[in-house]
């Protein structure tokens, strides 16, 4: 692997712990002011500290994010539909490269509908960005989506998108976990974070979410809605933070998320 390509993974997963704790706020890209994202700088600022990199759009970046943080940026460049348009499938890329170096980003991120209507063009933008990431040592976060059709969130579902991704020569994987979620990690040999999902009623639910899939393989997480729609989104971020590189139980990591969350309200 390249230097830049090496340089820019490790900024991403950690060499210390060979995890990643990712912020994801791109939602807007096709929800837009999303709840408790109506305004990204006031959500995105004070988890800063406790994020390994943001997942985001370039407009998000360009106007709510300081250039002075020395945070790295997964970037997403694909778009195209709204969450009022019948098909979410319809994705093609909305960033060039040159774009995104120009912004200083560490990775390019991109979803993937395997299955859905427009697969064949999901794919084909995939391999297209890689081929050209590949020429700049960029690495490519490729998302497996699903769509309105969150029932897809299965193994055998999950194992088929992520394989599909890593033979076209993705660098990362972002999915769901699942039941089995060991198989779609051994089937993929690329590393695999996991979304979030629609936020959890309880955010010691989202946290044993996290505990099971870096449990069962995954290198960390890109969350979302279940940091920032908590009511006490840094006292969630960090208790997610002790999961992935402290090896925290789910109650050591509760306990966290409680000591913190005491302390604001005081
Ligand atoms: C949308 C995305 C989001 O970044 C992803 O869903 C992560 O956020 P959440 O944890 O809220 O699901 O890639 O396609």
């Amino acid at each position: 692997m390249d230097w830049g390509m090496k340089n820019r993974i490790s900024r991403i997963i950690k060499p210390e712990t060979g995890r990643t704790v990712m912020l994801a706020v791109d939602h807007g890209y096709f929800l837009g002011p999303t709840s408790s994202l109506e305004e990204p700088r006031k959500t995105i600022e004070p988890l800063i500290p406790y994020v390994d990199s943001l997942m985001l759009t370039r407009g998000v970046l360009r106007n709510c994010v300081e250039a002075k943080y020395n945070i790295p940026i997964v970037l997403r460049v694909s778009g195209g539909n709204s969450i009022i348009s019948e098909e979410l499938s319809n994705e093609e890329i909305t960033v060039s490269l040159k774009e995104a170096l120009r912004l200083n980003v560490c990775a390019v991120a991109l979803s993937i509908y395997v299955g859905a209507k427009y697969e064949h063009q999901t794919l084909i933008s995939l391999a297209n960005l890689i081929n050209e990431a590949q020429d700049f040592g960029m690495p490519v976060l490729a998302v497996t989506a699903v769509g309105k059709e969150l029932e897809k969130r299965d193994a055998r579902f999950l194992s088929l998108s992520c394989r599909i991704a890593a033979e076209l020569g993705c660098q990362i994987v972002k999915t769901y976990y699942c039941e089995d979620f060991e198989k779609v990690v051994k089937s993929c040999p690329v590393p695999v974070v996991i979304a979030g999902g629609p936020k959890l009623d309880k955010e010691i639910d989202a946290l044993k979410l996290c505990f099971d899939a870096v449990n069962h393989g995954a290198v960390g997480v890109d969350m979302g809605r279940n940091i920032w729609q908590s009511d006490w989104p840094v006292a969630m971020i960090r208790a997610v933070g002790a999961i992935v590189h402290e090896k925290a139980t789910i109650k050591q990591a509760f306990d966290v998320f409680h000591n913190l969350k005491t302390k604001k309200k005081k």
